[in-house]
């Protein structure tokens, strides 16, 4: 019994949860944007592409794949991240995750020709509790891609699970989520806790720029004791560098 609630109470994703309950109470009681509120937000600005090339991370000859992550060469990543400071987002980030911050994935993501209902193309949370993922659209808007599907609100009602097959829904009709389509440039950013994705029954290949945001804490899943390990593992860069320098 004890041992139950030892693993289901005290839990340090169990009290994260918690703790951002307390957090947006605190700090959007009067004023919660979408993020806040859905679970996701289409930023009221668009990413400029001035002085970055990103055709290199776009060729393909072929697009005989479900998805495919090309990394972001770093003299980019800084020109992406100094658009997206001067646009508001580093704000918008540090007020919805806390002041440190590690950014991470930092690529270009396609998807291609092939339909799949397997690994993340089925409705699933991401298991590493609350966490950012922006989608910036490469691509005209275009009702034949894969959207971007989210459970509106379903970030604030994941609080616990036991292993990874409960983390996956893949039994949740599709007309019920959100279908994000972006236009070109349009930023979209999402809580990764929150369940999205669905079965990717779309041919059609289009592009984002991926990037992910975790916050680091005592309540947090990256904290002092696991930090060093995941620098390395995940490449996790801290988000002030990226920014500031
Ligand atoms: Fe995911």
């Amino acid at each position: 019994m004890f041992k139950m609630i030892k693993k289901n109470i005290f839990n340090r994703i169990f009290i994260n949860q918690c703790y951002f309950k307390i957090y947006d109470k605190i700090f959007f009681f009067n004023n919660p944007n979408s993020l806040i509120k859905n679970g996701y937000l289409i930023y009221d600005k668009k990413f400029t592409f001035e002085n970055i090339d990103f055709d290199k991370y776009l060729d393909y000859s072929n697009y005989d794949f479900v998805m495919h992550r090309r990394k972001i060469e770093f003299q980019d990543l800084k020109k992406i991240y100094k658009n997206l400071y001067e646009i508001g987002i580093a704000s918008l980030l540090k007020n919805y995750l806390g002041n440190k911050i590690f950014a991470y994935d930092n690529s270009i993501l396609t998807l291609g020709n092939n339909v799949s209902n397997n690994d993340s193309m089925q409705p699933h949370h991401d298991s590493k509790s609350r966490r950012i993922k922006i989608y910036i659209w490469l691509n005209n808007k275009n009702l034949n891609t894969h959207p971007l599907y989210y459970l509106k609100k379903s970030h604030k009602k994941i609080k616990i699970w036991k292993n990874s097959q409960q983390t996956r829904f893949p039994y949740l009709n599709e007309e019920i989520f959100e279908k994000i389509y972006g236009e070109k440039g349009e930023i979209i950013l999402f809580d990764t806790h929150g369940i999205h994705s669905h079965f990717k029954t779309t041919t059609v290949p289009r592009s984002v720029i991926e990037l992910t945001f975790e916050p680091f804490g005592f309540f947090n899943r990256l904290n002092k004791k696991n930090i060093k390990g995941e620098i390395k593992r995940l490449n996790l860069i801290d988000l002030d560098q990226l920014i500031l320098n």
